[in-house]
């Protein structure tokens, strides 16, 4: 039985770090290339997997990367043997821009568009039996259903991040137990209710009508959930930008791996907030992602 199942991603990123981002239209000039294995599911089960927590990969890659993928992610403390190679649909691929502290993201699903609810009703067995699921929004939403809906059943602990953000994350909220948006994620969630305003005060709002409790990761400024119906706000740490790219999926995958350890709530909040802000310190997504050493230090050293 694993600690948690991460269903989800499979990317190839594509990163230019620029100067800045161009304006439609232009054409300017970047500073660097670099390819890096991604995706939302990939990097934040590299994230629970590197807390040395038993993780388990669900998703599909294409035929084309599926060696240097997998290979690169064979170097983590992973269970990748149950992701499929689409043998007719390239994999995913992300085209990331990086400039200052900041990032564009465009996302071609390629396979990750055939992790169906087929492919999920063959994990039944690995959805029940674990401690926590964590999923993101780069699947088909039915085969998110499906699987929030077996854990669910099965008494397990829900994660979702809804990113990137698609208003069928309504019709999933029933079997999430825990959902982290960005500030703009959750303020498309609020605008389904009503006018978003300043993040507290739609907060408090949402947690009266939701069951679900939320989470929501606001960059340099931190992480702000309810707590005793107030907003508390755990302050991010300082540090030099190189790369944003992977922070939310660090912090997920964080947060599952300590929810999954029976850590409480703000716990396992705080530590995923440290991991946030250190795996932002490297360039690619999973790189800047910390070990359980590397954060245990830097919680010690209040870093
Ligand atoms: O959250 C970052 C990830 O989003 C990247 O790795 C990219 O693949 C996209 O899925
Ligand atoms: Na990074």
């Amino acid at each position: 039985m694993s600690e948690v199942v991460v269903l989800g991603s499979l990317n190839l990123d594509i990163v230019v770090a620029s100067p800045r981002f161009p304006k439609a239209g232009e054409t300017i000039m970047g500073q660097d290339l670099a390819y890096f294995v991604g995706g939302k599911g990939a990097n934040q089960a590299v994230a629970a997997a590197r807390q040395g927590i038993s993780t388990i990969l669900l998703g599909k890659v294409g035929h084309d990367h599926a060696d240097q993928i997998l290979t690169t992610l064979a170097k983590e403390h992973l269970d990748l043997s149950h992701i499929h190679v689409e043998p007719d649909y390239p994999t995913g691929t992300a085209i990331i821009t990086q400039a200052h502290d900041d990032n564009t993201i465009i996302v071609v699903p390629g396979a990750n568009s055939q992790c169906d609810v087929s492919y999920v009703n063959n994990q039944q067995g690995l959805l029940t039996a674990t401690k926590v699921l964590l999923g993101q929004l780069e699947i088909p939403i039915e085969a998110l259903k499906t699987a929030f809906r077996l854990t669910k059943a099965a008494q397990g602990l829900t994660i979702l991040n809804p990113a990137p953000y698609r208003k069928e994350v309504l019709e999933l909220l029933a079997d999430v137990d825990y959902l982290t948006p960005n500030e703009t994620e959750f303020a498309e969630l609020v605008a389904h209710f009503r006018e978003p305003g300043d993040v507290e005060t739609d907060l408090l709002f949402l947690s009266d009508l939701l069951t679900t409790q939320l989470i929501v990761t606001r960059g340099a400024l931190g992480v702000s959930l309810v707590v005793n119906q107030q907003v508390k706000t755990i302050p991010a740490h300082k540090v030099t930008v190189q790369d944003t790219t992977g922070a939310g999926d660090t912090f997920n995958g964080i947060l599952a791996a300590y929810l999954a350890q029976g850590a409480d709530l703000l716990e396992a909040v705080e530590l995923a907030a440290i991991g946030a802000s250190l795996s932002v310190e490297k360039l690619g997504a999973q790189v800047g992602m910390p070990t359980k050493e590397l954060l245990d230090s830097a919680r010690k050293n209040g870093k």
